[in-house]
C-alpha cells in the first residue's frame, strides 16, 4: 500500500488481537550509517519504545518481540555480551514508561540460559507490572519454537510416565498448553523487518494461522506509520482458517 497511512484509516473493530515482530536489520542499519553493531541494536530499543506505545494505543492485545533466539548465544561472545547489557539496562529504563502506559510485561523462552542479573531484572519487572491490564508486550529471550517442541514434547512424556497425563488426551489444546506460550493467544499477524522472508524458528506452532507481512524496512528505520500501513494490510486480508470465501461471508453475515 503505498502514500500516507494514518490511525485514522484503520478499523478499530479490526484490530489484530496478537500481533508478533521479527525485528531484523540492526547489523545493516549499523553498517549503512558507518557505525558499530551495537549502535543498531541502541538504535532498534528506540523503536520498541515507539511500536510498543503505538500497540497499546491501537488496542492490540498482545504484542510478542523476537529479541533474542537460541542461535543468537553463537554471535562473537563481544555482541551478545552488550546486548545482554542493552536489554537488562533497557527493561530497568523502561519499568516506569510500562507501568505509565499500563503495560504488562510477560517472557517467553529458555530465561534460564541468562545471566542471573538479566534474569533477576526480568522477573522483577514482570512482578511490578502483573497487576497491569493493557497490552501485554511478550519479550522472547533466548527463545526458539523447535527448543521449546523439544521441551513440551519431553515434558508430556514425563506427565504420561507419572499417570499425570493420559496419552489419549493428547490434543492440540494439550501442546498449546505446554508451550511457553501457555495462556497467550496465537498470533494474528507477523511482522518481519528487513526484506528477509523466513520465519527463523519463531513461534512455529503458534503461526499455524497469521497473516505474515515482510517489509524491508530495517527494523531501526520502522516508524509507526509502517507499523499502521501494516495493521491496515492486515485488515485488508480475509482470513478463512481453512474455509471456503463463501462460509467465512455467512460466518460474518451471523455474527453480526
Ligand atoms: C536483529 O538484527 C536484532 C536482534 C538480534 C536483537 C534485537 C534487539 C533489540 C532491538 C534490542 C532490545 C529489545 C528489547 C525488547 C528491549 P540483526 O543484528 O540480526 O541485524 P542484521 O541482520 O542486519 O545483522
Amino acid at each position: 500500500m503505498d502514500g500516507q497511512v494514518t490511525k485514522e484509516m484503520m478499523d478499530s473493530r479490526r484490530m489484530p488481537r496478537h500481533v508478533a515482530i521479527i525485528m531484523d536489520g540492526n547489523g545493516r542499519w549499523a553498517k549503512r550509517h558507518g557505525l558499530a553493531r551495537m549502535f543498531g541494536h541502541r538504535q532498534g530499543v528506540e523503536t520498541v519504545h515507539r511500536i510498543t506505545e503505538a500497540a497499546a494505543e491501537a488496542g492490540i492485545r498482545y504484542l510478542t518481540l523476537y529479541a533474542f533466539s537460541t542461535e543468537n548465544w553463537n554471535r562473537p561472545q563481544q555482541e551478545v555480551d552488550a546486548l545482554m547489557e542493552l536489554l537488562v539496562d533497557t527493561i530497568a529504563k523502561e519499568t516506569a514508561t510500562l507501568m505509565k502506559n499500563n503495560v504488562r510485561l510477560l517472557t517467553i523462552g529458555d530465561l534460564a540460559r541468562l545471566p542471573k542479573t538479566a534474569q533477576e531484572k526480568f522477573r522483577r519487572c514482570m512482578e511490578q507490572t502483573a497487576g497491569n491490564t493493557g497490552l501485554r508486550l511478550v519479550i522472547a529471550l533466548s527463545y526458539s519454537s523447535r527448543w521449546e517442541l523439544v521441551r513440551a514434547v519431553k515434558q508430556m512424556v514425563s506427565e504420561v510416565q507419572s499417570g499425570a497425563l493420559r496419552a489419549e488426551d493428547i490434543d492440540e489444546m494439550a501442546v498449546s498448553e505446554h508451550l511457553t506460550t501457555a495462556g497467550i493467544p496465537d498470533p494474528d499477524l507477523l511482522i518481519r523487518t528487513s526484506g528477509e522472508l523466513r520465519i527463523s524458528n519463531f513461534l512455529l506452532w503458534q503461526l499455524a494461522y497469521a497473516e505474515l507481512y515482510f517489509t524491508p524496512c530495517l527494523w531501526p528505520d520502522f516508524t509507526v506509520e509502517e507499523f499502521y500501513r501494516a495493521l491496515l494490510d492486515y485488515q485488508g486480508r480475509e482470513r478463512r482458517f481453512g474455509k471456503t470465501s463463501e462460509q467465512v461471508k455467512t460466518d460474518q453475515e451471523i455474527k453480526q
